[in-house]
C-alpha cells in the first residue's frame, strides 16, 4: 500500500483471566485480539466494526501503545517500533493521537480547556507561549472561539466538549488520530455535526482516522475501508462501499441488515441470531459458526483465514469459493424465527414461524 503511515501486522493481545483478585491462578485467557492485520493509508479513514466485546478498544489501544502487544508488530512509516529508538517512539507517540467516546468522562472538570487542550503540548516540552498560540489555533479550527481556553469543561454542551476533544488530539499536527466511538454518546442531531468537522479536518489536513464503532451505517459515509471484526479476528476487509453494499461475510451481512432502516431491503437478508460468546471460550473452527444460518460441518472444525475474492477485499469464510454461488443472498426470509435458545454447535435452529 502507498504512503502507508501506521500499519499493523499479525497483532494478538491475550488478557489472562484469574481466580482471585490478588496473585490468582491464571484460568485461561481472553483472546481480546487474535492475529489482525491491516495498514492505514495517509488521508484515509479505516472503520473497525463489530458487536460489544470483539476487541476494537484494545487494537486502538495497542496501536496508541497504551498496551504492549502479546505478539505482533506495529510499524510506523515502515519501521517496526519494536526496533525504534526512544526519539522515535516519541515522534511515534506525537504522531498517533485519540479522540475517546465519552465527552463527559475523558475531560478533567476541574481543568480549564486551555490547560485541556495543550496538555499534550505540554508532555512534549513546548513553551508556554506557544502552547497558547497552538491552543488557540486547534480551538479554531473545530469551531469554537479561542477565548474557550479560560473555560472550564461544564460549561459545554457534549458536542462542544467532543470538539474539544477533537481539537486536543489536533494541537500535535498527527499523522493519524484513533476515533473510538467519536459520537456514540451524542445527541442524533448533533452526531453529524462532529462527524463533519472530522472530515473537514481531515481534508484540511491529509490526517489518517482510525474509526471504530459498533454500527455500519454511521461509518459509512466517513470511511474509505472497512474491517469487521469478530472476537478478535477480521471476518473481512474491503472498501466502505463494497461491505455496505454487497457484504461478503454472513456476519457483515447480518450487521448491514441490522443497520438498514425500515422500509429498505438490505443487500442480503440475515437477521443477527443470537449473541457474541464469551471471547475466553471462542467456538472451535470458525468463531461465527454457532451463529451462522449457512454454517456447514467444516465451519465447527476449521477456522477459515482471510483470504483475497476477485473483487479485491478479503474474507474469512468456508462458503469462498464453492459454496458462496449457491446462495439467494435477495432471497427473504419471510416465515423463520431464529431462537436465540437453541445456539449450539450445530448452529442456531431455524424454524418456520406458527
Ligand atoms: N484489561 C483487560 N483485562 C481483561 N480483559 C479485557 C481487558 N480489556 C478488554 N478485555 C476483554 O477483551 C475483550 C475485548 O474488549 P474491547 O474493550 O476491546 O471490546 P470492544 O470491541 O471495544 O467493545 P465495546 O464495543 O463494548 O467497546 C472483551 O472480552 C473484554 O472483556
Ligand atoms: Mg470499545
Amino acid at each position: 500500500m502507498n504512503n502507508t503511515v501506521v500499519e499493523i501486522r499479525n497483532l494478538v493481545k491475550h488478557f489472562p483471566v484469574k481466580t482471585g483478585v490478588i496473585m490468582g491462578r491464571t484460568i485461561g485467557n481472553v483472546k481480546a485480539v487474535d492475529d489482525i492485520s491491516f495498514g492505514v493509508s495517509q488521508g484515509e479513514t479505516f472503520a473497525l466494526v463489530g458487536e460489544s466485546g470483539c476487541g476494537k478498544t484494545t487494537v486502538a489501544n495497542l496501536i496508541l501503545k497504551l498496551l504492549d502487544p502479546t505478539s505482533g508488530d506495529i510499524l510506523f512509516q515502515g519501521k517496526s517500533l519494536d526496533r525504534a529508538s526512544g526519539s522515535e517512539i516519541r515522534q511515534y507517540r506525537k504522531s498517533v493521537q485519540a479522540v475517546l467516546q465519552d465527552p463527559y468522562g475523558a475531560l478533567n472538570p476541574r481543568m480549564r480547556v486551555g490547560h485541556i487542550v495543550g496538555e499534550p503540548l505540554e508532555v512534549h516540552g513546548y513553551g508556554r507561549s506557544e502552547r497558547t498560540r497552538l491552543v488557540r489555533d486547534a480551538l479554531r479550527s473545530v469551531g469554537l472561539p479561542e477565548t474557550s481556553d479560560s473555560q472550564f469543561p461544564h460549561e459545554f454542551s457534549g458536542g462542544q466538549r467532543q470538539r474539544i476533544g477533537v481539537a486536543r488530539a489536533l494541537t500535535l499536527d498527527p499523522s493519524l488520530i484513533v476515533l473510538d466511538e467519536p459520537v456514540s454518546n451524542l445527541d442524533v442531531s448533533i452526531r453529524s455535526q462532529v462527524l463533519n468537522l472530522l472530515k473537514d479536518v481531515q481534508d484540511q489536513r491529509g490526517i489518517s482516522f482510525i474509526l471504530i464503532s459498533h454500527d455500519l451505517a454511521s461509518v459509512e459515509h466517513m470511511s474509505h475501508r472497512i474491517g469487521v471484526m469478530y472476537l478478535g479476528k477480521l471476518v473481512e476487509l474491503g472498501g466502505a462501499e463494497q461491505i455496505c453494499d454487497d457484504p461478503a461475510h454472513p456476519y457483515s451481512a447480518s450487521l448491514v441488515a441490522a443497520s438498514t432502516p425500515p422500509g429498505r431491503t438490505p443487500p442480503w437478508q440475515i437477521p443477527i441470531v443470537g449473541e457474541v460468546p464469551s471471547a475466553m471460550e471462542t467456538p472451535s473452527g470458525c468463531a461465527f459458526h454457532p451463529r451462522c444460518i449457512y454454517a456447514m460441518p467444516v465451519c465447527s472444525q476449521v477456522a477459515p483465514s482471510l483470504t483475497k475474492l476477485p473483487d479485491g477485499r478479503q474474507v474469512s469464510c468456508h462458503l469462498y469459493p464453492d459454496h458462496i454461488g449457491s446462495i439467494d443472498k435477495s432471497a427473504s426470509l419471510p416465515g423463520l424465527e431464529f431462537t436465540t435458545s437453541t445456539i449450539g454447535d450445530g448452529g442456531p435452529e431455524v424454524r418456520p414461524v406458527e
